[in-house]
């Protein structure tokens, strides 16, 4: 059946098929740890943490990290070995088109827009907060009507809109000038991070982890369903794939590395914090500097503000980054309109496709509340993670043979374990949110149906379809990006 098309493993790993020189590679394990930590540490950490603690988890919020992150980090093993093998701009997407089809993938696509888009709206959001928190301890007060969303009793949130904007201008700049911004920002959240360790940890207050579990372990498992935005992300590094000097190696590793780094810093952060204010003071919009104002040490609070600033940038730079990636291999699929796969002759980016992104980014920040679009990224991402692991089940039964650089161990045992984890936290969201996720899928089947079905490359291999119907293969050719496709 059409919608249950498949693309065959091999367009995707022939380079002339795809015509994959369109993206220039230059990356290694490094600048794709330095990516996924970028992408990884942020409104989780700097602001739900806080949520987390006082409204469902108490000082267990520390166990609800350790699960999240092991929910995570099976999700990341399983990323691995698809994205060595099939090292590809669309990641979770391309990885469902060649295992269960191409409904499936537009699905999965259509959801990393949650994972991406969508949290890129929400740490925007959290962005926002902290900047209005660290110019209240200098002594100006931004508007709030200016600074909250028109759910939230304002008129529009100014400052996460501005920084989505700049953000957007940096990426159209170029790849290697944004990887190289990004290192020396993930630099200066860790060393935030690194500061409020080494200080926060003298002042702990045994008793304030007292109780542990102020709302049992469903208070832990709601804990988790909320934290586990702070694990978001990592998969960006995947969508980096084609621009990788060495994606085989480098690949499992920059996500292993990620995911290991974010979860070690994720406990001892939400350990130090319960441990030096009781958890229900933390349902701040900035709990890591309050904690630090009411150690007595302003000044490390507004340090920490500023890492977090900086953090919660870099976090954007990625999330958007990956997003433009993603429509990128949709367009070149053709299940997205060319536009969105159109590189600059000279930049060698797709510009529009960041620009878009850019925009719709910027509405998000500018005019919705921060619950409700944290919320909808993690099921959005939940979701990806059981067809990606669904997918690594399946492919190696239909293709044993491909290359796999890096091969997980006790298979089935992982995938199943990270779908069966996966949807338990996906089951502990609110019930709205899941209204909300059945309404997102509708209108994703809506537009594939009217678009994607009838367009789609790999149901018109000669590359004449529905859209380019009319045109001749001549000017189809120049009308599209330089990869002259
Ligand atoms: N994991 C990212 C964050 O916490 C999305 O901001």
């Amino acid at each position: 059946m059409g919608i249950l098309r498949k693309k065959p493993v091999e367009a995707v790993l022939d380079p002339e098929k795809e015509n994959k020189s369109g993206l220039v590679p230059t990356l290694g394990v490094l600048d794709l740890t330095a990516l996924g930590v970028g992408a990884v540490i942020g409104t989780g950490i700097f602001v739900l943490t806080g949520v987390a603690a006082a409204n469902y988890a108490g000082p267990g919020v520390i166990f609800s990290f350790i699960l999240s992150g092991i929910t995570a980090g099976l999700a990341a093993l399983v990323y691995a070995e698809l994205a060595a093998a099939i090292p590809s701009a669309g990641s979770a997407y391309t990885f469902a088109y060649v295992s269960l089809g191409e409904i499936v993938a537009w699905l999965v696509g259509w959801n990393l827009i949650l994972e991406y888009m969508v949290a890129a709206g929400a740490v925007s959001i959290g962005w926002s907060s902290y900047l209005g928190d660290l110019l209240k301890s200098l002594g100006i007060t931004l508007p709030a009507a200016y600074t909250s969303s028109p759910l939230d009793g304002g008129i529009m949130n100014v400052p996460a809109a501005l920084i989505v904007l700049l953000i957007t201008a940096l990426i159209v700049t170029g790849t290697q000038h944004s990887a190289t911004a990004n290192k020396i920002i993930v630099a200066g959240k860790l060393a935030a991070i690194g500061l409020f360790i080494a200080l926060g940890a003298r002042h702990i207050d045994p008793a304030n982890w007292q109780p542990v579990l102020p709302y049992g372990m469903a208070g832990v498992i709601h804990g988790a369903a909320i934290v586990f935005f702070a694990y978001i992300g990592f998969d960006a590094v995947a969508t980096a794939a084609e621009e990788v000097k060495n994606p085989q190696r480098d690949l499992p590793r920059g996500i292993i590395w990620t995911l290991a780094v974010s979860t070690i810093l994720y406990v001892v952060v939400a350990a130090i914090l319960t441990g030096m204010v009781k958890y229900t003071e933390l349902n701040t919009a900035s709990p890591v500097a309050t904690a630090l104002l009411r150690a007595g040490i302003p000044w490390a609070s507004a340090v920490v503000s500023v890492g977090a600033l900086t953090g919660l940038t870099s976090v954007l730079l990625v999330s958007m980054y990956g997003q433009s990636r993603i429509f990128f291999a949709m367009a070149r699929d053709d299940l997205l309109p060319p536009i969105f796969d159109w590189l600059h002759p000279r930049l060698r980016t797709p510009v529009w496709d960041s620009v878009i992104i850019g925009a719709i980014v910027a509405l998000i920040g500018a005019f919705l509340p921060i619950g409700l679009v944290a919320e909808m990224a993690n099921i959005g991402t939940l979701s990806a993670f059981i067809v990606v692991s669904l997918g690594a089940m399946i492919l190696r039964r239909t293709n044993p043979g491909l290359q796999r650089p890096f091969r997980l161990p006790l298979m089935p045992l992982i995938p199943v374990l990270t779908i069966v984890l996966t949807a338990y936290l996906a089951l502990n969201l609110p019930p709205l949110t899941w209204v909300r996720f059945v309404v997102w899928i509708a209108i994703g089947l809506i537009v594939y149906l009217t678009y994607g079905y009838r367009n789609s490359r790999t149901g018109n291999p000669s590359g004449m379809g529905y859209r380019g119907g009319h045109i001749p293969v001549q000017a189809r050719k120049l009308y599209r990006s330089p990869r002259g496709k």
